[in-house]
């Protein structure tokens, strides 16, 4: 089994490398003068089980260019099978048509995906799980919850927990979590006047005097969270506490944060956000290198991934 890392998130296949003490492939990906991707695989792997890791985060078309490419540089040196560890699988926002005359940029990701002769695909909390159907290969979905729970135990000593979900597509994760920490469940309803813009509609659930768990699959312009995190507090929330599986933070996503009535964001490395992240007081980040590497491991032992969750 060996490894090999594309540019979008080295930080986190050097943690992912070291958890499994195996190296990681030597390999050039390189820029035409056009900005053209192009790479090149400076060992043998005839034969080898490859794991390529690489998110698909911003700039989201390179990156996932380069993942594409990577696979067919993989499949074209005899690799025996491939495995597409995509920890931030960007594009998945669209996975249906919610108007008329859309594209559907997750189905067409995952084809593309197959088509340049990925085996399977290792990611995490999906953007949707449906979206594990669009592929006709296996496709382990890794979930953050069980990291989140530890740290809420760990870092959060007031009484009165709630978990919350954002907005309703939010449900099942914030229930998941709920169950971990043995609280229930209160659900934002959120509503999109358009693209970009989040408006909270109203809160379903008793929140007075609650100290709020909010979580979510991703945090892109900030908007969802802020809002969600305001209109609890209007309700009478005590404290509202937020962890989110992929930073995305586009814009003044930080910025926003800071300014918030928000105590403390907890996100995971599936993004690398080392640099937006240097002067942010109350963002924390959890690696998932420990839970990808022994999914790694587990799949490249053909023994049970799921049992990671029970
Ligand atoms: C929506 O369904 C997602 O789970 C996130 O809540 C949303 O994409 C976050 O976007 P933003 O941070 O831009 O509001």
């Amino acid at each position: 089994m060996k490894l090999l890392t594309g540019n979008s998130n080295k930080p986190l296949s050097k943690k992912i490398s070291q958890f499994l003490k195996t190296k990681l492939v030597n390999s050039s990906i390189k820029k035409f003068a056009d900005g053209e991707i192009y790479i090149e695989i400076n060992e043998n792997i005839r034969g080898n089980s490859i794991f390529i890791i690489q998110s698909v985060s911003s700039p989201a078309n390179d990156n996932l260019m380069e993942l594409l490419l990577c696979i067919d540089a993989l499949k074209r040196s005899s690799a025996k099978n491939i495995t597409a560890v995509i920890p931030y699988f960007g594009y998945a926002r669209q996975d249906r048509k919610v108007v008329p005359r859309t594209s559907i940029s997750a189905k067409l990701v995952s084809n593309l995906i197959t088509k340049a002769g990925a085996d399977r695909v290792v990611t995490v909390d999906l953007h949707s799980g449906q979206i594990q159907g669009f592929f006709d290969i296996p496709v382990d979905n890794l979930f953050a919850t069980p990291i989140f729970a530890r740290h809420v135990k760990k870092k959060i000593k007031e009484k009165n927990l709630i978990c919350v979900a954002p907005d309703v597509g939010g449900t099942q994760r914030a229930r998941a979590l709920g169950n971990l920490l043995n609280v229930g469940l209160a659900i934002v309803d959120k509503r999109r006047p358009k693209p970009g813009q989040s408006q909270v509609m109203n809160v379903i659930g008793n929140v007075k005097d609650k100290t709020c768990i909010i979580v979510d699959d991703l945090i892109d312009s900030g908007g969802t969270i802020v809002n969600a995190a305001k209109a609890l507090k209007d309700r009478g929330a005590k404290n509202v506490y937020v962890y989110i599986t992929h930073g995305v933070l586009s814009g003044e996503a930080v910025k926003k944060i800071q300014k918030s009535v928000i105590k403390n964001l907890v996100i995971t490395d599936t993004i690398d956000n080392s640099d937006k992240l240097k002067k942010a007081k109350n963002i924390e980040v959890l690696s998932i290198s420990g839970l990808m590497g022994e999914a790694i491991k587990r799949i490249s032992n053909s023994t049970s991934v799921s049992d990671l969750f029970k």
